[in-house]
């Protein structure tokens, strides 16, 4: 049987995509962060997951406003890297699990989860920068990747309760899925950052440690912020740190902590990496 091994939840600032791909992670600046990564690096190593369900956010790049999926799974054998400005990352083309994938589908939307299923589409930095995180630079990605965009650019997207759920739905669905599979569930983005109005560059770092402290013990208390409150202590695109809830909803109630790091600032947010095992 499918089995839920381990939740990873890390930030995905696109600069951190940019200091691996111009060889910078080893500069006064990255070093620090950089040197956080390293053992979750070899944790990964270690575990090598056969499948990543892979919980992040589109930045305009796939979906434009012209179309809002709030939860779109990706069911494709392959995802490109998207062109956001710079060319195309220089990273590995993703390689989906459309099996696991259509079963995710078929579970999750007769569970109550009205997903929008997606057979085509390229992935930004959300989806890349923490693979480049979590595997370095590796001439193909150790792990097949399914794709779970998840919309928090456009006002409303959904609340942390509900990404709770669809996480605990997720477990359900990979539990009944009969073929022996390592999968992990990343939740990604964050933390506290806004990039845009008056606040722009606001960062609390006490925020970003509250919420990775309870991440583990007590994700009820944190399914429990409202948007508003993400916004005033975490900034606008703080909200980024519901999907974060979708990752700790697939693993049980007694995950434990195996690491976690922070580090601030990165580029214009906190950096934070936690890793849960079952
Ligand atoms: C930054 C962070 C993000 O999550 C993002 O999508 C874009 C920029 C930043 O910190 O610069
Ligand atoms: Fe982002």
């Amino acid at each position: 049987m499918a089995k839920i091994i381990a939740g990873v939840g890390t930030s995905h600032v696109p600069a951190i995509g940019a200091a691996v791909d111009h060889g910078k992670t080893q500069e006064p600046y990255w070093k620090p962060l950089f040197d956080g990564y390293e053992p979750a690096r070899v944790w990964m190593r270690e575990r090598q997951p056969d499948v990543v369900i892979l919980v992040y956010n589109d930045h305009a790049s796939a979906f434009a406003f012209d179309l809002i999926p709030t939860f779109a799974l990706g069911v494709a054998a392959e995802y490109r890297p998207h062109d956001e400005g710079y060319g195309p990352r220089p990273v590995p083309v993703v390689k989906g699990d459309p099996d696991l994938a259509w079963h995710l589908a078929e579970s999750l939307i007769l569970d109550g989860f009205d997903l929008t299923l997606v057979n085509e589409m390229t992935v930004d930095h959300g989806l890349t920068v923490p693979l480049s995180i979590m595997c370095g630079s590796p001439p193909e990605w150790p792990c097949r990747v399914i794709p779970l965009c998840v919309n928090v650019i456009q006002y409303p997207p959904p609340t942390g309760r509900r990404c709770h759920d669809l996480g605990k739905a997720i477990r359900r669905a990979v539990d009944a899925y009969s073929p022996d599979l390592k999968v992990a569930v990343f939740g990604t983005g964050g933390m506290s950052h806004q990039l845009q109005g008056e606040r722009a560059g606001f960062i609390n770092a006490d925020f970003d440690r509250m919420f990775l402290n309870n991440l583990t013990r007590d994700p009820e208390s944190l399914a429990r912020i409202p948007h508003v409150e993400y916004i005033r202590e975490a900034g606008s695109e703080g909200i980024e740190l519901v999907m974060w809830l979708i990752m700790r909803g697939a693993l049980g109630p007694d995950a434990r902590e195996i690491y976690s790091h922070y580090h601030v600032p990165a580029s214009n947010s906190g950096a934070g990496l936690i890793i849960l095992e079952e």
